[in-house]
């Protein structure tokens, strides 16, 4: 599968390695794409760089891993561009980084896949890997079951399933949550985020049956 990393930074990076090493073609975008010929090569032949909008033209599948305070902007300049494509999007509000875009997050209390989705409205979004630390990404990839659980929440059940088949390829449990309104069950503060659980443990934290999604 064709897969552009929007925001190849530490969550990027990682994600993309993981599925260039299970035989993805990864496009990492950035700003600045001279600042990813490190990453590129360390990734392999499966991986290529470019721009945000050579990315935009390369994805079968977008990951958005940028900071949650950019994602209007963001959204306000590509999202036409996104409509109607995959997107895992991994962005958490913290006030100190995101300002009155994480306030208002926040204070809603709708969560953040409320949110996503009116910034990038059309996408077939997929609320994915904002609970897990990229430490743990980077350490427990494919580790021996049960593996770390990442949820997952969308309204698009066809784009969760292929989220969910490249979360297994990154070498995780996928856990499917629900649709993008629970995506606040595993938004920053909730009892299953950066915890490290397996995905058995997430399951069972949300009151999810062993193995697909809730109604
Ligand atoms: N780190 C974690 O453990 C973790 C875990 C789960 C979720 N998250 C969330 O995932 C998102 C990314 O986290 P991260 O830790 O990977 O961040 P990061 O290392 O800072 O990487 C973010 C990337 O976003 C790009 N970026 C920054 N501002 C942008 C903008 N205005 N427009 C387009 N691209 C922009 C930057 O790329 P260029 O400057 O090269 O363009 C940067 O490489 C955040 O929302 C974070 O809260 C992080």
């Amino acid at each position: 599968m064709k897969i552009a990393i929007i925001g190849s930074g530490r969550i990027g990076g990682v994600l993309g390695k993981l599925w260039t090493e299970a035989g993805h073609q990864v496009r990492f975008s950035s700003r600045h794409p001279d600042s990813l010929d490190r990453l590129v090569a360390e990734s392999g032949p499966n991986a290529s760089r470019g721009s945000i909008e050579h990315a935009l033209a390369f994805g079968e599948v977008f990951l958005i891993s940028i900071p949650y305070g950019s994602l209007p902007a963001f959204g306000d300049r590509y999202g036409s561009q996104l409509s109607g494509k995959i997107v895992m999007e991994t962005g958490n509000p913290y006030p100190e980084r995101d300002g009155e875009v994480a306030k208002q997050v926040l204070d809603s209390g709708l969560g953040t896949g409320h949110w996503s989705a009116l910034w990038l409205p059309g996408a077939r979004l997929v609320r994915a890997f904002n609970s897990v630390w990229d430490r743990t990404l980077a350490r427990e990839a494919h580790r021996t079951p049960p593996r770390v659980g990442v949820p997952l929440a969308a309204d698009d059940s066809g784009a969760a399933e292929i989220a969910a088949g490249l979360v297994r390829d990154a070498g995780f449990d996928p856990v499917l949550v629900g649709p993008l309104s629970r995506a606040r069950e595993f938004d920053v503060g909730t009892p299953v985020y950066n915890t490290n659980m397996s995905g058995p443990e997430v399951r069972r934290a949300l009151r999810l049956p062993e193995a697909g999604m809730a109604s």
